[in-house]
């Protein structure tokens, strides 16, 4: 692909694709190589000049906003090992749901391409549902890669030396940990095992972000006490707010303030019968995030196993998501000036809380 060759020599170049090839998979590949937008032929100078507006008054956003980040890390955001820009270990965002279905791993892959994207962060998605997981089937990844499962011998000695021998580097910018290849080996990892991967990936990222299954397993408990910040999922649906309700009260209980659960409403549409007010009624606290609901992107960018955030920049619901990750990215300024809210020990566990 024509980057591959651009971006080693003008690393900052935006690179349109035109083709008479239209068919998805040639769309795919192009936006996994970096094509900030894709031109079919036959098409029109008006089009053309249009294209070339939008790529670069959107490119030009985008390296004011790196240029603004005080931990920016630029386009070698997905290359190899090194420490944090800032020398502090990273920010673990869990994203968590008390239910099913509400778009855990959707906006994990989109949060993660957008804060390495446009906000030049250092980024890796970890795949939290070691059972069933879905990360490596939304980035196109292939199921034969490593896995955290191939990290099980040394995660029972102590630290993971070659922790990053088994995280995959992704074209779309970001580093991905994937699931086990199948259900059985989940249990091999462990919650302990599971801290120190998560703590050795601060170690080197800006930004760990960990996709949660719903169940309250060792695992997911011991993902949520590392968390600095547990993105706590729902929609506009009956379950999905109850559910919420009784987690909200779990929290309380564990002392995880406002500051560490965050609550993001997906798929926010207003036909549903249920208003943003209700929920906020019902649950008792505001929602701090709403990502729109917009089926034609998601479901299209899923089913060609390429990220929305890449496939369909404008959406609304990619601006929504990066809203959400320039939160996050500005969270660690804010918590790096009160160290104690960074502290997560000096909360109740929620092992304990089991016990
Ligand atoms: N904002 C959105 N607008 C439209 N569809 C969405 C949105 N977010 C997620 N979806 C769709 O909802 C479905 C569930 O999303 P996803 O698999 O990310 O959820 P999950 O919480 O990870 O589910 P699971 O419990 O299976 O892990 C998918 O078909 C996805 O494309
Ligand atoms: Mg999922």
């Amino acid at each position: 692909m024509a980057r591959l060759v651009i971006s080693s020599v003008v690393p900052t170049a935006a690179v349109v694709m035109m083709s008479v090839q239209g068919e998805a998979d040639y769309l795919r590949r192009s936006m996994l190589a970096g094509a900030r937008e894709f031109l079919v032929k036959p098409f029109s100078s008006d089009e053309l000049t249009a294209s070339i507006r939008q790529v670069s008054a959107r490119e030009r956003d985008k390296q004011s906003r790196i240029a603004a980040a005080p931990v920016a890390v630029g386009s070698a955001a997905a290359s190899g090992p090194r420490s944090t820009e800032s020398g502090e270990p990273g920010i673990i965002v869990a994203v968590f749901s008390p239910k099913g279905g509400v778009g855990r791993t959707t906006v994990a892959v989109n949060l993660a391409v957008a804060a390495a994207s446009e906000l030049g962060r250092k980024v890796v998605v970890m795949d939290g549902s070691f059972q069933f997981g879905d990360v490596g089937v939304l980035l196109n990844l292939n199921p034969k890669n490593k896995s955290i499962a191939d990290l099980v011998p040394e995660l029972e000695h102590g630290e993971p030396e070659s922790i990053e021998t088994f995280v995959i580097n992704h074209s779309a910018g970001i580093r991905v940990l994937l699931a086990p290849p199948s259900p059985e080996m989940a249990e091999l990892v462990t919650p302990t095992g599971v801290k120190r991967v998560i703590e050795a990936l601060r170690r080197t990222h800006d930004l760990v972000i960990v996709d949660c299954t719903s169940s309250f397993n060792d695992t997911t408990l011991a993902i949520l006490d590392a968390a600095d910040i547990v993105l706590t999922m729902l929609s506009l649906e009956i379950t999905s707010i109850k559910n919420m309700r009784l987690f909200l009260e779990v929290a309380e209980q564990l002392g995880y303030d406002d500051g560490k659960v965050k609550l993001v409403l997906n798929r926010a549409d207003s036909t549903l019968g249920i208003r943003v007010a209700d929920v906020e009624h019902s649950i008792g606290r505001r929602v701090d995030h709403t990502i729109v609901s917009d089926g034609r992107s998601v479901v299209y960018a899923l089913n060609r196993g390429v990220p929305f955030f890449l496939s369909n920049r404008e959406a609304q619901v990619s601006q929504d998501v990066l809203r959400l990750a320039g939160t996050l990215v500005g969270s660690r300024e804010a918590s790096s000036s009160d160290e104690s809210a960074r502290k997560p020990a000096a909360k109740k566990s929620l092992f304990a809380w089991r016990s």
